[in-house]
């Protein structure tokens, strides 16, 4: 190997990329080009020269790979979509209730509602539940916005609270603390909402003593964990309601927005009905209510009821990768394992490394084109529009302390595994440097 650093130039930039580029030209490699666009004049850049100038630089490679399971589904799936844009039925067509029911075999509840996102199926349990300005709803400060957003958009508010260090889920043993800072601040406490974040389940035994105990609901978001399993049973059956995003980086994702409810009671499932329709009347005869726009689109339902035929297969796939990745960076960084009790889906395979370790990670691994991601650098009661909603206790010491250790990487059923020995093998190296 060898390497000749050159300076990049004001004035000359375009040219200079066009050079570089036709240098690792030699080597073929977008990876190559992506970083080579990134250059801002006055930077500087080590060209690394394979010793065999033929040999390929890695292509970067993708955080997740849609365009794979694209093709396992094949023709099908495209069938399925021609067949709603020819039948006309786009709004509530019969795939949606085909999907529903589907969707309620997989997961054991006898209702769902599917619906336009994830963070809507939220704001309507929320709105079937009438929480409004006054009441507090107990969440994760860890976890995406939309967990908090739906219950400040009905002007109630959110109470953070910590999670636990294992598996980054909402922590039992932190609601006390909670619900007194609830009280504390004048609110009234009505219920909690956890998350399975990045596809493990929370620890539904304990939260759910926890609300039985104080009068509280429980609202499960598992938008990111549906397909899991919590000793023995798919998630859905946990709360009052559980709810799910279709967005199309979700473990079951669609091809634009997408969501659903699912539930054991009836009543609320006519109820979530209506309110997902401007709170028509079950006889489409009268508004009874305020509601949204909230359906999901019919070509939607159409491609996720192809996508769920492959869904148990890819969850399976994606707990072989997640342990090959545990064995191979044992030692290397801290690696994440889902409970005994319980099946990830994997939504996000989350490694934590030292806080001043972790930018030079991301750094190296871009350069080998290896994609990654932090989930989440900002912990929502840090993001300015909640920064004023109360946080349990004297703060959220798990929580920060994730936000500076945690970075993701690449995971979706269709990693190969020789790509996955790279990576592994990057991690390694990059740490070990
Ligand atoms: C934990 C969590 N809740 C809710 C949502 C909202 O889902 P959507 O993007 O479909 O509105 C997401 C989406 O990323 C999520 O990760």
């Amino acid at each position: 190997m060898s390497s000749t650093r050159l300076l990049v130039c004001e004035g000359n930039v375009a040219e200079y990329r066009r050079s570089a580029q036709f240098v690792a030209g030699s080597t073929a490699s977008e990876a190559y080009a992506a970083t080579l666009r990134d250059l801002a004049p006055g930077s500087s850049v080590d060209i690394v020269f394979a010793a065999d100038p033929g040999a390929a630089i890695p292509a970067p490679l993708p955080f997740i790979d849609l365009g794979a399971q694209r093709r396992r589904l094949g023709p099908a799936l495209d069938e399925a979509i021609l067949r709603v844009v020819h039948g006309g039925s786009y709004i509530l067509g019969p795939e949606v209730a085909d999907l529903e029911a589907a969707l309620a075999e997989f997961c054991g509840a006898r209702h769902v509602v599917t619906c336009s996102d994830g963070t809507d199926a939220l704001a309507l349990c929320l709105m079937a539940k009438g929480v409004g300005p006054g009441h507090a709803v107990i969440c994760p400060s860890f976890t995406y916005t939309a967990t908090a957003e739906a219950v400040r958009r009905l002007g109630a508010t959110p109470v953070f609270a910590d999670v636990e260090d294992a598996r980054f889920n909402l922590d039992p043993d932190g609601l006390p603390a909670a619900l007194a800072t609830a009280r504390a601040a004048g609110l009234d406490p009505v219920g909690i909402i956890p998350v399975d974040l990045f596809g493990h389940p929370a620890d539904y035994d304990p939260l759910r003593a926890f609300c039985d105990a104080h009068g509280l609901w429980m609202l499960a978001d598992a938008a990111q964990g549906f397909g899991a399993t919590y000793k023995g049973r798919r998630l859905g059956t946990f709360g009052f309601a559980t709810t799910t995003s279709f967005f199309p980086a979700k473990p079951l994702g669609c091809y634009g927005d997408g969501g659903a409810i699912c539930t054991d009671d009836a009543e609320l499932d006519g109820l979530l009905r209506s309110l997902r329709f401007h709170g028509l009347s079950p006889d489409r005869t009268d508004n009874t209510r305020v509601g949204l726009t909230g359906r999901l689109d019919t070509i939607q339902a159409a491609i996720l009821l192809q996508k769920l035929t492959i869904f148990d297969d890819e969850i399976a796939a994606r707990g072989r990768l997640a342990e090959r990745y545990g064995a191979g960076l044992a030692g290397a960084a801290l690696t994440p394992v889902a409970a005994p009790d319980c099946v990830s889906v994997w939504a996000q395979y989350t490694i934590r490394v030292a806080p001043e370790r972790r930018d030079g990670l991301a750094t190296a691994l871009k350069a080998a084109g290896i994609p990654t991601a932090i989930y989440y650098a900002r912990p929502l009661h840090r993001q300015t529009a909640y920064r004023d909603c109360p946080v349990a206790g004297n703060g959220l010491p798990v929580t920060d302390r994730l936000a500076t250790d945690v970075i993701s990487l690449p995971m979706h059923p269709y990693l190969e595994e020789a790509t996955q020995d790279r990576i592994i093998g990057a991690v390694r190296g990059a740490l070990a440097a």
